[in-house]
């Protein structure tokens, strides 16, 4: 590589790009013991420049996909890590320097990668229909071998994927094993459209419906509940022209409303009904359900936009107490003559990266395991400022039952909730989570029992290296072939 990466807050630090591929047979458990009933797979996804960025700085969120896996199998674990073999990636390695440029715009490129596909599979990976596929939701799922983490190919589920793109957050229904998602997007860069799925537990796509949206925005997440399936159309609103003279795809445009479509999951979609409210912003669903004529959405809900790096349309300085995300629901009701939906804040804490037991998902249900900063366990001198705790939220009561810790100079990535057994009831299993020693340059994968957060953790794995990723997900090895 001849050309350093910049030295900014994105390439900086723990943040560094770890440009690592490889394999760390039976990783170090230096506290506790693995427990056996972790038999399966944790795979992960995230982002990691591979080459410089084009134009000096970038967004972290510009990355290159990297998926890893911890592998458990009788109280060992194996991990192993590599990038995605994008059409970028592979353009870029062979160049030896980075030909795309700013995120998701393909304006700012070399002419020389002109039309080839920008996906850079960095969000999400999830197991379904016999594949796992990576994800990124400005382009089509990437499978991956399950085993070797090679890269297969894009897929486009047999030729029935109309969409350019596919969401990085999938819904699943466990009680049929469907895959519900959508593109948005759909038609390319900027354009309205979304469009909607549903694929079997095969993998076979059943249905298509197409969605005409009150505006084109950044839809990141959406709601499936039983039987309602609900689109966030939130004022992050995108611009080609903006693009082409140079500035970011999207922008915070507080002038527009937040609009909620809800429709039936058993329809065609003629029954779509937009709900509106004041200007909000969410990454992440944490769980939805349907009681009768009211269809709840619980996600984290920020004020702004929470990225800083898509500014304000109307040029205000970006307000971090704004942009925090909370435990809130959301509640629109298919009886009312009201066009509005009704908010309630679950919990105050600022929180994201927020997972629930999925078995539960699309039901009603009672926990959250939430990141978030626990102001009163972080000590002077810990430079962290960031979540440095998991929690387990009681969204019935709103009360943040239990959290663990991760110490000082640590913080957490997603976490991971694994069921003790098939049968056990909700919220009763494992919690996998990643602590990033940020003193010490590496992370440890802690599993704690997610009944007693707070008590000492079932182990800990020490890793000698960093690894990132934004989400990931539990395969159980009954599932994988
Ligand atoms: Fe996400």
């Amino acid at each position: 590589m001849t050309k350093p990466f910049p030295d900014t807050p994105t390439f900086a630090g723990f943040n560094a790009p770890i440009r690592l591929e490889g394999e760390i047979f039976d990783l170090e458990v230096v506290e506790g013991e693995i427990p056996t009933a972790l038999d399966g797979t944790w795979y992960r996804c995230g982002a990691d420049f591979y080459f410089p960025p084009l134009h000096g700085d970038d967004v972290f969120v510009n990355g290159d996909g990297v998926v890893s896996a911890f592998e458990f199998r009788d109280g060992h674990v194996d991990f192993r890590t590599r990038f995605v073999r994008t059409e970028k990636f592979v353009l870029e390695r062979a160049a030896r320097k980075a030909l795309f440029g700013a995120y998701r715009n393909p304006f700012s490129d070399d002419p020389s990668v002109a039309g080839k596909n920008r996906g850079t599979a960095n969000t999400n990976i999830v197991w379904h229909g016999g594949r796992l596929l990576a994800l990124k939701e400005a382009a089509r799922p990437v499978e991956i071998d399950p085993v070797t983490l090679e890269t297969i190919g894009d897929w486009d589920f047999d030729a029935r994927l109309t969409s350019l793109t596919m969401t990085a957050h999938p819904k699943f229904d466990p009680s049929i094993g469907e895959m519900l998602f959508y593109g948005s997007a759909a038609k390319g860069e900027t354009t309205p459209d979304i469009v909607y799925y549903a694929a079997d537990a095969d993998g076979r796509i059943t249905k298509e419906i197409w969605i005409d949206p009150p505006y084109a925005s950044m839809m990141h997440d959406f709601g499936v509940t039983k039987d309602h399936v609900i689109f966030l159309v939130m004022p992050t609103t995108s611009s080609l022209e903006r693009m082409r003279e140079g500035g970011p795809i999207y922008v915070w445009d507080e002038d527009l409303e937040t609009y909620l479509g809800v429709m039936s999951r058993h329809g065609d979609g003629s029954d779509l009904r937009w709900f509106t409210g004041p200007p909000r912003f969410v990454f992440h669903i944490l769980n939805c359900f349907s009681e009768g004529a009211l269809v709840h959405i619980d996600s984290a809900v920020s004020e702004i936009q929470s990225f800083p790096f898509f500014p304000d349309k109307n040029g205000r300085p970006f307000d971090p107490e704004r942009a925090k995300a909370r435990i809130t629901r959301w509640t629109c009701d298919l009886t009312s003559n009201s066009s509005g939906f009704v908010e309630r804040t679950i919990n105050p804490l600022g929180c994201e990266l927020i997972r629930i037991d999925d078995r539960i998902a699309l039901s009603n249900y009672t926990y959250g395991f939430i990141p978030f900063h626990d102001a009163g366990a972080r000590q002077a001198g810990d430079a962290n400022a960031g979540f440095n705790s998991v929690g387990r939220l009681n969204v019935r009561t709103g009360e943040m039952e239990d959290s663990f810790f991760a110490g000082p100079n640590a913080s957490v990535q997603e976490p991971q909730f694994v069921p003790r057994s098939a049968q056990a009831q909700e919220g009763d299993g494992y919690l996998l989570v990643i602590v990033n020693r940020l003193d010490q340059n590496r992370c440890d994968l802690v599993i704690l029992d997610a009944n007693s957060l707070s008590g000492a953790p079932v182990a800990r794995i020490k890793l000698p290296v960093r690894t990132r990723a934004i989400h990931g997900n539990w395969v159980a090895r009954a599932e994988l072939p």
